[in-house]
């Protein structure tokens, strides 16, 4: 069945020497895990020094977004073979920080995540609606449009990972109740089943973001939809990324 991740996102935090410090935290974190993976999304400017203190440690490491072209005149962008190069596993695409801050649409995240593909980089494809959508009973076709078209072109042998980070939830300190969660995760899956069958609807994990912590992880990953956790200010700690890691 699907082996929960439990990712941590460090968006715009650490400088190499906080980097080093809270990486070794989660090594030790990891020290006899089995039945669960562990992925850690640096800035760009830590990624090396965090490869060199996970080194050997059952922790995967991220990038927090990727180009699609192998190289080229694409001034402040990271192509997939040099995050691979440096020991990434992972890219995250689509944050709701990209699409809001930075005007990410749809088709561009598309290319992200189809790049990260076809060189051998796992996608972590974030999807959520805004409170406004939410409340306007848009929810479910929100995600309907982001999954389908952060998917287009991809076949169900694509390994992928979805998160649903619904944005009211992110960095607000508000949760989605597990019983909002677990129905988008259903709703999601579902249309996984529809666009690249059961089998690999069943095996994608879908991760769940947005202010998860210490003291709601573990009814959050009892849905059974529920595959793991993205984890933004939480991850900035130690121990509270430890205790997220060793939920129930
Ligand atoms: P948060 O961020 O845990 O701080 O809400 C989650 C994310 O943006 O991935």
């Amino acid at each position: 069945m699907r082996i929960p991740l439990i990712a941590g996102n460090w968006k715009m935090h650490t400088i190499r020497s906080e980097a080093e410090t809270l990486a070794r935290a989660v090594v030790q974190a990891c020290e006899g895990l089995q039945d669960r993976e562990v992925m850690i999304a640096p800035p760009f400017t830590a990624l090396a020094t965090v490869a060199a203190t996970v080194a050997g440690a059952k922790v995967a490491l991220g990038a927090q977004n990727v180009a699609w072209e192998a190289k080229g005149a694409f001034t402040g962008e990271i192509a997939p073979p040099m995050l691979l190069d440096i020991g990434c596993r992972y890219a995250i695409v689509g944050h709701s920080e990209r699409r809001q801050i930075f005007g990410e649409t749809d088709a561009l995240i598309n290319r992200r995540l189809t790049g990260a593909l076809a060189h051998g980089l796992t996608p972590v494809l974030c999807v959520g609606e805004t409170l406004d959508e939410r409340e306007a009973g848009q929810t479910l076709a929100v995600l309907e449009r982001q999954v389908r078209a952060g998917l287009a072109g991809t076949t169900a042998e694509n390994p992928v990972v979805i998160a649903y980070e619904p944005v009211w939830a992110i960095g607000t300190g508000k949760t989605a109740t597990s019983a909002q969660a677990q129905e988008a995760h259903a709703f999601i899956r579902n249309l996984l089943a529809e666009l690249h069958g059961q089998e690999s609807a069943d095996r994608t994990r879908i991760l769940y973001g947005g202010s998860v912590k210490p003291s709601n992880v573990d009814e959050l990953m009892a849905q059974p939809d529920i595959d793991g956790a993205l984890v933004g200010g939480a991850a900035l700690d130690g121990e509270s990324f430890a205790r997220i890691i060793h939920f129930q």
